[in-house]
């Protein structure tokens, strides 16, 4: 099947969303996403989204705040943008029907993450996510010129290279003007032609064994633009959340993501000790369980490798039960299904990849490198988070992003900026083997997840970095040849994804020759910003 339309979104989360909405106002827009609607990383936010509200914030702390996150890697406009645009940004999810927590005097209840010097977080209880989707896609679901296709996985983007067209020079523009998207019910493989497309695809902690991300997150947005030539920054720049609940089968190879237990927690004043019952937060940052993530997952993460334990505890119990249940009441009922009722039992807890600070280049309008190609939420690199994103800034970017993504995309459209070519082809199937070769698919996509996990994570070194590429390599040309002959299906197209971005991640870090922010390498222990102030950038060499 082809489709003709004016806006291609890939994905459904809030970014996503809310590009759809701002550009349903002039074009006709389908959206795509590889599973249910709701299914994303948004679903599962649980903090909030960081806004200057209270009368004791400024813009100014809040920008100093993440400045500081960033570990001298953000872009001071990108993040004065998208500080001084949120509070309009929670009034526009506001109107449109997102409920937030409200205190006793009737206002929105501000909570406080680590990193932050002022209580900013708007959240609805520790369900944020999950009320900002239903929000957004009931909204959705009433614009008559919005089309949600579920069950729709975006296998590449279609760019000269499908119509045989060969750059003179690589400062020769590359043009977007659609997907090929795998549609996963029937099995077959349709072609939407767009004037302009939208990568709102999400992260990729799947890439790594344990993650608090869901099964989506497999970075099939950062390898799609890879491969068709933009400029992808930062990826050595993984976020790890200090505090996924351990359990006792988080060694398992299933994709389940660990249940993350909010930074609101140690917000709220949750102690972080060992297992001996001893805090130990103090002696790494005087801001204790409060300092930022990086500074906190390194913290646990050293202690582990001492003491040799598995997990550390996050101590809730000497706080009110009342409270507790009131302001957590998702974290009380998921911990108490595993038999820890938190307000009286310590919570064991592990680090787990989170969050992808880097992505696709973008400027302050969403727009990558390549034409009417545009990327927000986490699958772009904006220039805000730096070396390390600030908690509950994430939500917060995709929507300023996302419209002013959307304004860039009706001038485009509006003024018809696009220039459609004769000929795009559909997709060509040359598939010769069947499922049978499905444990090959599982085996590998556990490797990758092994091998950064043991070799890429919270600390690296030069030596385990090595390692990993020259095993991403060899993974890479195994996947390569797996995926030229197998038939198209969900595991063997994200596995394609998957070993692309692990080299990405990999690569990127072992370019990085100091210590910054999430990245942490024994060989240089310390920052250099004669030579590393300045973001890691990669580019297809093939295209
Ligand atoms: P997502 O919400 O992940 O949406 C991506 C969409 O793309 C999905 O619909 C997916 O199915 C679709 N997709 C992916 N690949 C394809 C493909 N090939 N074809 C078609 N569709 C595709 N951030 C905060 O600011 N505050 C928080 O409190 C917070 N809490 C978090 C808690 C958890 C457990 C997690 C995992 C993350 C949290 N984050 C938080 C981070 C934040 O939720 C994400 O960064 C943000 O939701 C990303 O939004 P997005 O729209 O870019 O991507
Ligand atoms: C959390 O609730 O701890 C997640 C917040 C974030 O990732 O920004």
């Amino acid at each position: 099947m082809r489709i003709e339309t004016d806006v291609l979104i890939i994905g459904s989360g809030i970014a996503g969303l809310r590009f759809a909405i701002e550009v349903s106002e002039f074009a006709e827009v389908y959206i795509v996403t590889k599973k249910d609607k709701a299914e994303s990383n948004t679903n599962y936010a649980q903090g909030g989204i960081a806004s200057v509200l209270s009368p004791d914030d400024d813009f100014e702390l809040h920008i100093k705040d993440t400045l500081s996150a960033g570990d001298g890697l953000c872009n001071r406009d990108a993040v004065e943008l998208i500080v001084r645009e949120g509070p309009g940004e929670i009034q526009k999810l506001i109107e449109l029907g997102t409920q937030f927590s409200i205190n006793k005097s009737g206002r929105l209840d501000l909570a406080k993450e680590g990193g932050h010097s002022r209580s900013r977080i708007v959240h609805a209880k520790d369900l944020t996510g999950y009320e900002v989707e239903r929000a957004l896609l009931k909204r959705i679901s009433e614009i008559k010129n919005i089309h949600l296709l579920e069950n729709h996985f975006a296998i590449d983007l279609i760019t000269e290279h499908h119509i045989g067209k060969k750059r003179k020079s690589s400062d020769e523009k590359i043009h977007c003007w659609g997907a090929y998207v795998f549609d996963v019910k029937k099995g077959e493989v349709h072609t939407f032609i767009s004037k302009v497309t939208l990568l709102a695809t999400g992260g990729l902690g799947q890439a790594y064994l344990h993650t608090t991300n869901p099964p989506i997150a497999t970075g099939d947005g950062f390898a799609m633009a890879y491969r068709a030539g933009a400029l992808i920054g930062n990826m050595e720049f993984v976020q790890f959340h200090p505090t996924a609940l351990f359990e006792s089968d988080s060694e398992n190879r299933s994709t389940k993501p660990a249940f993350l237990i909010s930074e609101a927690v140690r917000g709220f004043g949750a102690k972080l000790r060992l297992k001996n019952g001893e805090e130990f937060m103090h002696k790494y940052d005087p801001r204790g369980e409060l300092a930022p993530r990086d500074i906190v997952a390194r913290a646990i993460d050293s202690e582990l490798k001492k003491s040799g334990d598995s997990f550390v505890y996050l101590d809730l119990t000497f706080k009110n039960s009342d409270e507790v249940k009131e302001k957590f009441p998702n974290i009380y009922a998921k911990c108490l299904e595993k038999n820890i009722d938190i307000t009286r039992d310590l919570i064991p807890v592990i680090p787990a990849a989170h969050y992808a600070c880097g992505g696709v280049v973008t400027d302050f309008e969403g727009q990558t490198t390549i034409e009417n190609l545009f990327a927000t939420g986490e699958v772009a690199m904006t220039g805000v988070h730096g070396a390390n994103r600030l908690a509950s800034n994430s939500l917060l970017e995709a929507l300023v992003f996302s419209k002013n993504a959307a304004r860039a995309c009706r001038r485009v459209i509006l003024n018809h900026q696009y220039n459609l070519p004769e000929g795009i082809p559909d997709w060509i199937d040359t598939s010769r083997l069947t499922t049978e070769e499905q444990i090959l698919i599982s085996q590998s996509r556990h490797e990758i997840r092994e091998i950064l996990w043991d070799y890429v994570g919270i600390v690296r070194s030069n030596e385990r970095l090595n390692r990993a590429l020259r095993r991403c390599k060899l993974i890479y040309e195994e996947v390569k040849s797996m995926y030229d002959e197998s038939k198209i299906s969900e595991e063997i197209l994200e596995l394609r994804n998957l070993i692309e971005v692990a080299y990405l991640i990999t690569y990127s870090a072992s370019l990085r020759k100091e210590s910054r922010g999430l990245h942490y390498n024994i060989d240089y222990p310390f920052k250099d910003d004669v030579n590393f102030l300045k973001p890691t950038l990669v580019q297809n060499p093939l295209i």
